[in-house]
Order: structure tokens, then sequence, then C-alpha cells
């Protein structure tokens, strides 16, 4: 494993390993406490994080190495330096490079040019690192068999899950606004798998184990999108139709939006579980790209 990119590059196998060693970095074995000690991550943002930010910062410290916040806009990137001597210089640096990014085209020139590991902490299209955790969630809570049903906008978590249901063999139902589809460049890559796509959100819950939904408006898209969506709120009576189901949910959550205060905050909601997860799965990525 080279780069974590795309979902679509990683083979079962490496899926698999990446979970055992997650189990590792959960259960805090000692072994890995200075790890990455004198490795240095940098973590190059051109839109805002909570999650990502923070949870690769402190994993990388767990793991005795070091983490720089780079901002693009407080960079010379935003005088006009090239992306391509920009990834240059900063692999004379660094060990490894998380980005967070809009145009996912920008993420791939990045890795292209850079002489040390990409992880790809977000962009336009995929939201790699938040699928793996998601997975490895599902897993803790025995519902990896699935089905996971999505309803909201065919956005990048959407991409991404659909991506890893599709490697992992999970059912992934699908349910969006007319319009507002998974992009084709995804829905030719799982063609085969049992993905389906709906504008119905019943029939997409309906005897799902895992309910998912994330924000209707993605960072850097109009608010005006918003109107599209009704009807496609997750309340509690469309959790109904579910088999049990988990609720899940990347974050940042819009309560009253997307999903019913009722729904994000009642016992079957594992919002928070899948959060924390981001940081065991990033670990054991750092691990994997720097040392196996
Ligand atoms: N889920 C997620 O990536 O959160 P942040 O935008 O806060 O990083
Ligand atoms: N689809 C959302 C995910 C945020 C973690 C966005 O891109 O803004």
């Amino acid at each position: 494993m080279q780069d974590v990119i795309d979902i679509h590059d990683l083979t079962e196998q490496e899926i698999l390993d990446i979970y055992a060693l997650t189990e590792e970095m959960k259960a805090d074995q000692p072994a890995y406490h200075d790890a990455l000690s004198n490795r240095t991550l940098l973590m190059f943002f051109a839109k805002p994080s909570t999650r990502t930010r923070v949870s690769f910062e402190a994993g990388m410290t767990h793991l005795g190495g070091h983490a720089i916040y780079f901002s693009e806009e407080q960079s010379q990137l935003s005088r006009g330096e090239s992306l391509a001597d920009t990834a240059k210089v900063l692999s004379r640096y660094t060990d490894v490079i998380m980005a967070r990014l809009f145009e996912h085209e920008t993420m791939i020139e990045l890795a292209e040019h850079a002489d040390v590991p990409v992880i790809n902490g977000l962009t336009d299209l995929l939201h790699p690192c938040q699928a793996l955790s998601d997975v490895f969630t599902m897993r803790e809570y025995g519902i990896e068999d699935g089905p996971l049903a999505f309803v909201g906008d065919g956005n990048n978590v959407a991409h991404s899950l659909m991506q890893i249901c599709a490697t992992l063999d999970i059912p992934c139902r699908i349910a969006t606004p007319e319009g507002y589809e998974p992009d084709t460049t995804i829905t030719d890559r799982v063609a085969g798998a049992d993905v389906t796509i709906t504008n119905d959100p019943a029939e997409a819950v309906d005897g799902a184990r895992a309910v998912y939904t994330d924000v209707f408006v993605s960072m850097g898209e109009s608010a005006e999108k918003k109107a599209a969506f009704d009807g496609y709120q997750v309340t509690p009576e469309l959790m109904a139709h579910g088999d049990d189901a988990k609720f899940m949910h990347c974050l940042p959550a819009h309560r009253g939006e997307e999903v019913a205060t009722a729904v994000m905050d009642g016992p079957n909601s594992i919002v928070y579980d899948q959060a924390e997860n981001r940081q065991h799965v990033q670990k054991a990525i750092l691990y994997s790209l720097l040392t196996v």
C-alpha cells in the first residue's frame, strides 16, 4: 500500500489488514507508542475540519511522531506557487502527507508529485478514511453483513461507502432525490456489486441494519441545494423500516435537517463511536504506510 486515496485502490485483504492493526491500536498496545518517533505528518487543509484534523494530529502523537497543520490559504500556494513544487518540497521535510482538498484531481496530482505517501482526508468525490472507520464500527456492532442504507446526497461519503461495501460484499442501498444520485464514475466502478440506487428512502431502509446520512450541503456547495431534500430526513418513522438499525453519520450533523434529533441522540445512534474510530483506523493507516 503506497497511498490511501481511493477505496477502489485497496484490496479486500489490505482493508482487513488495516482492521487487524486498528484493533491493536484501539487496545493501545505499548509496542506502538514510539513506532513513528521522529516521523512527521504534514496535514494539508484547503477546507475546514474538526475530526480529521484532530484525530490525525493526536493519533500521530500517540505513535510518538509529530504532525504539522498546513493551511492552503496561509501557504505560498495562495500566492501562485505550483502544487508540484509544493509537493516536492513538502516531501523533503516530512514523511507522509494527509490532504483535504476540493477537486479529486488535485489529490491525484499531489500524489503524483509527492515523494512520500499521501492520504486522502476528503475530496469533493471521496472520503476513504471515513468509510474505512465506518465499516470498522459496523464490525464492532456485529452488523457488517448489512444492508447499509445511505439516505441523502449522493456525495463523497456515499461514494466511499459504496466502494467499501462493494469490496467487502456488504449490501448497500443509496436513496437520494432525483438529480443527486451518486456520480457515474463511482456507480460504474461498483457495477456487479450488491449496490442499489433509488429515490425512495423507505425502500432503501427496508430491512437495513445501519442507516447512514450526511449533510445535504457539502463544503464548498451552495445552501440553495437544501430545498431538494424535503422528505429525505432520517426520522424515527424512517428508522422503523430498518431491522433494529443503528444510526450512522460521519458528522458534523445538522439536527432537524438531514436527521431528527430523536434519531441522532437516540439509543441506536453510534455516531460518536464512528468519530472515535477515525483515530484508531488512521493510526493503523499511518503505521502501515510508514513501516510495513
Ligand atoms: N467526518 C469528518 O471528516 O469530519 P471533519 O470535517 O470534522 O474532519
Ligand atoms: N459531505 C461532507 C462530509 C464532511 C465530513 C462534506 O464534504 O462537507
